[in-house]
């Protein structure tokens, strides 16, 4: 199998309050990071939760409360009581969880830098424009915009505004099937992979077009609002890699193998897999295998990690070998910013605070509320 070779810096930041860590929390041990994060949870007890998506190091996950997919943390960053939500995640899901919690709760990402690319590439002046020139080629149509999870809240609030909603990847079909209840189009922002799964999903594969943003070619309002399903070009590097070759090959390596890869992945991907599903689905399926089933997985190195350490029963291998890739956005939660950050809020002070503008977060709130109704 090949190497990973290619390492891609596509960080867009989107706050820019970032906060260095402190050269004291530089050289902690193991030992003693975890001794200290455990007794500034104990101390803060239960004024604080600690959110941990599935793609977080083992280090993070370790402290979490809750450990899930976008839509499972959503729900308990809805529940919580707690004063401090610390997230083990990346900005928009940090966004996400302030704009769904009470404005008397504080949403803690312990690194800001912590910025999923592909939620930077649909930015909402770029959307405005997109929308004002299929609008115009589609007067009597009605557009339902919906945004993946993965984007933030300006373009949620933009969505909203529109009749939209958001969706995860636990639930784009269901999120699709009610667009189409409101209306007789969808725009799909910002994944064309999840999107374009989708429409098979629902058997509507023939009527979509893509919108790419950045290539005056590669956008027609005319044509793409004459499809049912406008997608546009985001992507996510982690998933792109994986290709259906790399299925051939593990089925060659491993008599009976399974393969379970995330709807982010190529539409010739998921077509040849034999299950696609959000990271809760990925865990959920090998949690419920037999003991010696070997199961592939397309997906972010580090879920894949737990999976091995979580069910060692199960045979579980990644898709692409030493070419399956960590997420270079969730990597930025570093477990010594956890430390600091847990120990500063003991201290009184809270760092790295992600506080989304009122007005945004308001409007945001709805497309994320009739999310969690559909
Ligand atoms: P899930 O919603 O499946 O957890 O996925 C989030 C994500 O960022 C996938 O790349
Ligand atoms: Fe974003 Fe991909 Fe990382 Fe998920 S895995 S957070 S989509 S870059």
């Amino acid at each position: 199998m090949e190497t990973a070779d290619i390492e891609t810096d596509l960080s867009l930041f989107k706050y820019d309050n970032l906060e260095q860590l402190p050269e004291a929390y530089r050289g902690l041990s193991e030992e003693e990071r975890r001794d200290r994060t455990e007794a500034a949870k104990d101390e803060l007890g239960d004024d604080l939760v600690i959110l941990g998506h599935n793609y977080q190091r083992r280090e993070i996950v370790e402290h979490a409360d809750f450990i899930g997919d976008s839509y499972q943390l959503s729900v308990e960053a809805a529940e919580a009581d707690a004063e401090y939500v610390v997230f083990g995640g990346v900005t928009f899901m940090a966004e996400s969880a302030d704009i769904i919690t009470d404005d008397d709760q504080t949403v803690i990402l312990p690194s800001m830098e912590a910025s999923c690319p592909m939620a930077g590439m649909a930015e909402a002046l770029q959307v405005d424009a997109a929308w004002a020139e299929i609008t115009e080629a589609a007067p009597d149509a009605n557009i339902v915009p919906i945004t993946y999870m993965n984007s933030y809240a300006d373009l949620k609030a933009f969505c909203a505004e529109q009749g939209g909603a958001v969706c995860t990847s636990s639930n784009a079909d269901k999120v699709f099937e009610w667009a189409f209840e409101q209306g007789d189009k969808v725009l799909f922002l910002p994944d064309k992979h999840l999107g374009e799964n989708t429409a098979h999903r629902l058997g509507m594969a023939d009527s979509i077009a893509e919108w790419d943003p950045w290539d005056p070619e590669g956008k027609d309002a005319e044509e793409v609002a004459e499809s049912d399903i406008i997608l546009w070009d985001g992507y996510c590097q982690v998933h792109e890699r994986f290709r259906a070759d790399h299925i051939e090959q593990v089925r060659e390596e491993y008599d009976d193998a399974n393969v379970i890869v995330h709807p982010e992945c190529r539409r010739e991907v998921v077509e040849a897999a034999d299950v696609a599903g959000s990271t809760a689905t990925i865990c959920q399926t090998v949690e419920d295998a037999d003991p010696g089933e070997t199961w592939a997985i397309g997906t972010e190195i580090h879920l894949t990690n737990h999976l091995q350490r979580w069910h060692p029963e199960v045979n579980v291998v990644p898709l692409c070998g030493d070419a399956c890739m960590d997420c270079n956005a969730m990597r930025q939660i570093d477990p010594n910013y956890l430390t600091w950050v847990l120990e500063e809020l003991v201290a009184g002070r809270e760092r790295n605070v992600i506080e989304v503008a009122p007005q945004e977060a308001e409007l945001a709130d709805v497309a994320m509320q009739r999310m969690l109704e559909i």
